[in-house]
């Protein structure tokens, strides 16, 4: 699909995957509509791609309705959405004798699993009203963020583990539900990348994770590659219902 003049949304846009993501866009010429919870970042990334920005909070179907609707009123429907946006607050199932957390687990689930699928549902209901693009008959794509994580959960991940599952699952029934809509629906299902999400781990540590999980190379991903990704999947028309791993040939250990 030609992203050049296309109204692009992408949530998680203040930082890490989601804002190489609207780099990328931006640079196919997409009109990108930046999403996040951070006004700051939001800031940062409106200053420095002159795009549309709008706080969000994903967990909150109010408040993506009314981020969407801006997004709209200013770009246009959206062609393509990407969901970006998500956290990795981590417990065991059972520490010092305490049993995991709920608030954790419910704060987990609503932001990365309902999240993602409170934009997709919201988008697809704009998408179905785009003209179909002349050349392919596409409306729209959408592309979620899973992670190795939703098959290979590390200690701690549970929560995690299961929003990104979820993800997965999703992505081919809303695949099936769209089709007849021309809107393709993928999952990029990163490894390790060097975002804020793990720039808090000391250095030899992230280097032991490297050296223990990645095949090659012997590094983690670049949010650029992943940007990168994103844009050939709203390209490349005969991407659909399916999920890519972008991870090295990663394969977690427990911890
Ligand atoms: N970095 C990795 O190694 C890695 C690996 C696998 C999957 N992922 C997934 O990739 C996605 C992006 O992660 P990242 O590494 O870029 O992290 P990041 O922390 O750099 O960026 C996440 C962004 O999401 C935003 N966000 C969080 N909760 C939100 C909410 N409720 N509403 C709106 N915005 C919210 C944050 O403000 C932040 O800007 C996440 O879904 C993450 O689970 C990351």
């Amino acid at each position: 699909m030609r992203l050049q003049g296309r109204m692009a949304v992408v949530t998680g846009a203040g930082s890490g995957l989601g804002l190489d993501t609207c780099r990328a866009l931006a640079a196919a010429g997409a009109r990108v509509a930046a999403l996040d919870r951070d006004i700051a970042a939001l800031d940062a990334v409106r200053t420095e791609l002159g795009c549309f920005a709008h706080i969000v909070d994903v967990a909150d179907a109010a408040s993506v309705s009314a981020a969407l609707d801006a997004a709209v009123a200013a770009l246009g429907r959206p062609y393509l959405a990407v969901n970006c946006a998500g956290v990795a607050d981590a417990a065991k199932t059972v520490s010092k004798g305490a049993p995991f957390p709920l608030p954790t687990w419910d704060k987990v689930i609503a932001i990365n699993l309902t999240g993602s699928f409170n934009l997709i549902r919201l988008a697809a209901a704009q998408m179905v009203e785009n003209a179909p693009d002349p050349d392919s008959g596409e409306r729209g794509v959408i592309v979620n963020t899973a992670s190795g994580a939703a098959t290979q959960g590390q200690v701690g991940q549970a929560a995690y583990s299961a929003s990104k599952a979820g993800v997965i699952g999703l992505t081919l029934p809303v695949a099936r539900d769209l089709a007849p809509h021309g809107i393709r629906v993928v999952t990029i299902s990163p490894g390790v990348f060097e975002t804020a999400m793990i720039a808090g781990l000391p250095p030899q540590v992230a280097q032991s994770l490297i050296d223990k999980t990645i095949l090659f190379p012997n590094r983690m991903g670049r949010p650029t590659e992943f940007g990168a990704l994103v844009r050939h999947i709203a390209e490349n028309a005969y991407l659909n219902a399916t999920v890519i791993d972008l991870d090295g040939g990663a394969r977690m250990t427990a911890r």
